[in-house]
């Protein structure tokens, strides 16, 4: 297993972004207990606002996890969450959405001002919760993701898949949107017609087109636009068998460890879709989910690529890394990276027909 050190990727552990850390539908009553960039978490809706709560776990007053408690008094009687704040089951300290403790039982005079947790700044769409990760506590540099289709009848909303956790660090994923040549191998899309990446400060961009064994039919071909926003998740634009919008994401849990997700949305053939339509746009994303589990298969058993013997049929890793740098160090330093990746590096093909550039 290899780390953010041996890739030499800057001075942060964990890089800046949006990253999913639950399902929304995984939010129920109960608080959830997480691991993500080495830490424990816990995750929880507030009662009041309906909004989604990401705390560390530790209480600080002797060290207890908040989430992870089934048989206090505190979560047996149902005043584990109040309103937007979770109370410690030891001995039933409460601590704000903020991380702040705003009740210790009985206690007389002030709350020490060292009765806190570190509250993370979350966001709630397309059915997922996402955290702002950045070691230096800044605001967010770019928004939570959103997409149109989200809330347009015609598209059906995914089910997301699990993927789980791997041993490999978010590099060699991330590797994947200027890898044009596993294409063939992996997918059996034996000719890439076009391919070219982009970058565009935070954005790492993949446009492509080629036929594909499994997501067009026949003698079609399938058109993809793909971008990374940050180092956390990517958005696949494709137009195959249906149109459609890809999602992968990954969040480190550890140090040279990930977890990964993969959702597809689908766009169905009626104005409103209709429960056939689920059906199709589910059997689709089991299609595409295979495709991705073919990338995931050599994940999960390669070495770190802690250097890549690139050759010129490859896309552009060297450029990619420089890119993906710049989430692990300071963010007054991200237009250095920038700087030396961004603007437009035609891989493969003649100049993408406009059809093809908006798909
Ligand atoms: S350990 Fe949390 S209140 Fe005592
Ligand atoms: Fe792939």
């Amino acid at each position: 297993m290899a780390k953010t050190h041996d890739y030499g990727l800057g001075e942060y552990t964990f890089p800046r972004g949006w990253f999913m850390v639950a399902e929304a539908a995984q939010l129920h009553e109960r608080p959830l207990s997480l691991r993500y960039f080495g830490r424990d978490l816990v995750l929880f809706r507030g009662r009041e606002s309906g909004k989604p709560v990401l705390l560390d776990a530790y209480c600080p007053h002797m060290g207890t996890h908040l989430g992870t408690n089934t048989t206090s008094y505190v979560v047996r009687d149902g005043v584990h969450i109040e309103g937007d704040a979770i109370r410690c089951p030891y001995h039933g300290w409460r601590f704000r959405a903020d991380g702040r403790c705003d009740d210790i039982p009985r206690l007389r005079g002030p709350i020490p001002k060292a009765a806190c947790v570190r509250s993370w700044k979350v966001a709630e769409s397309l059915g997922i919760v996402w955290v702002w990760y950045d070691e230096e506590g800044l605001k967010p540099q770019w928004p939570a993701p959103e997409l149109a289709e989200w809330s347009d009848p015609a598209w059906v909303h995914w089910k997301v898949d699990h993927l789980g956790t791997l041993p490999v660090h978010g590099q060699e994923i991330v590797d994947n949107i200027v890898d044009m040549a596993h294409f063939g191998p992996i997918h059996g899309l034996d000719r890439v017609e076009f391919f070219e990446n982009e970058f565009d400060g935070h954005l790492a961009i993949q446009r492509m087109v080629g036929p594909h064994r499994t997501l067009v039919d026949g003698g079609d071909k399938l058109h993809t636009d793909t971008t990374y926003h940050g180092p956390g998740y990517l958005l696949s634009h494709m137009r195959g068998r249906h149109p459609s919008i890809i999602l992968i994401a990954n969040t480190p849990v550890d140090d040279g460890v990930s977890c990964a997700w993969h959702a597809l949305l689908v766009k169905s053939a009626h104005a409103e879709a209709r429960a056939a339509d689920v059906a199709v746009a589910r059997e689709f994303q089991e299609a595409s989910r295979l495709a991705f589990a073919q990338d995931f298969e050599v994940w999960a058993h390669k070495a770190p690529a802690l250097k890549i013997l690139q050759v010129n049929c490859d896309g552009p890793f060297h450029l990619e890394r420089i890119w993906y740098r710049q989430f692990f160090n300071p963010r007054a330093r991200a237009g250095e990276f920038q700087h030396r990746v961004n603007g437009l590096h035609r891989i493969r093909g003649p100049a993408l027909p406009q059809a093809a550039a908006g798909a």
